[in-house]
């Protein structure tokens, strides 16, 4: 795949502007990257995406092997509220193609601690240069700012790259191990940073 060079439209992501978060960044392969809010407009991106997508990526990232993304999950990525359902998508070049995207969902606990749930995935080319570092980072730091204090996740004991991922994060790590898959749990503390950006 060619790396087209990416529009620069940088802005420093404001405290509660996450459905308007914009950010370029630069991979350490040199590739222009912009991370931003997935919009209702960027429906046939994700179908494209997710085309372009490896079986093992699909499975690694649904549990499940599947042909395309389903009608409810096209209509939930239009619907994201960004206040209980956020999702972030890195794109390249002048049409944002999408190469990426990291999403949380709140799921609200018996004793009212806001909770969600984080799952990434980052198109095969583009693996290993950081990009789900980023998203986990401004993920993060959104996600603190709506009082969420835990970020879950289901990943398959495999999973080496997403484990790294959430180890390095920075925020305090409990892992438990169910058979193929380790659930992580990963506490959002105040004044701890996910990969440099200031929380
Ligand atoms: C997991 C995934 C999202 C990671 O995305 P990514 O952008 O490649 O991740 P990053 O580049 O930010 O970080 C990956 C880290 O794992 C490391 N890594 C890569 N392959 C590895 C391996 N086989 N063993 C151990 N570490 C590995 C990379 O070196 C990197 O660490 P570093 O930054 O310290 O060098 C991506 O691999 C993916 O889409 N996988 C399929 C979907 C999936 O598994 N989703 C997770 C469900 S929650």
């Amino acid at each position: 795949m060619t790396t087209p060079t990416a529009r620069v439209t940088s802005a420093e992501p404001t405290a509660f502007d996450a459905c308007g978060f914009r950010v370029a960044d630069v991979l350490r392969d040199g590739t222009r990257i912009l991370i931003r809010a997935c919009a209702a407009g960027d429906r046939d991106r994700m179908i494209r995406a997710f085309q372009c997508l490896e079986r093992e990526t699909i499975y690694s990232r649904f549990f499940a092997f599947k042909e395309s993304l389903s009608e409810a999950e096209l209509d939930f990525v239009a619907g994201f509220d960004f206040i209980d359902d956020v999702m972030l998508i890195a794109t390249i070049g002048d049409d944002e193609t999408v190469i990426g995207a990291g999403s949380y969902n709140v799921r609200r606990e018996v004793d009212e601690r806001r909770v969600a749930e984080v799952a990434f995935v980052v198109e095969e080319d583009y693996q290993g240069l950081g990009i789900a570092r980023r998203l986990l980072g401004h993920l993060a730091r959104i996600a603190r700012e709506r009082a969420v204090v835990q970020f879950d996740a289901e990943v398959l004991a495999r999973n080496r790259p997403m484990l790294r991922v959430f180890g390095a994060s920075g925020f305090p790590m409990i892992r438990r191990t169910d058979g193929e898959t380790v659930h992580v749990s990963l506490q959002l503390m105040p004044g701890i940073g996910a990969f440099g950006v200031d929380h």
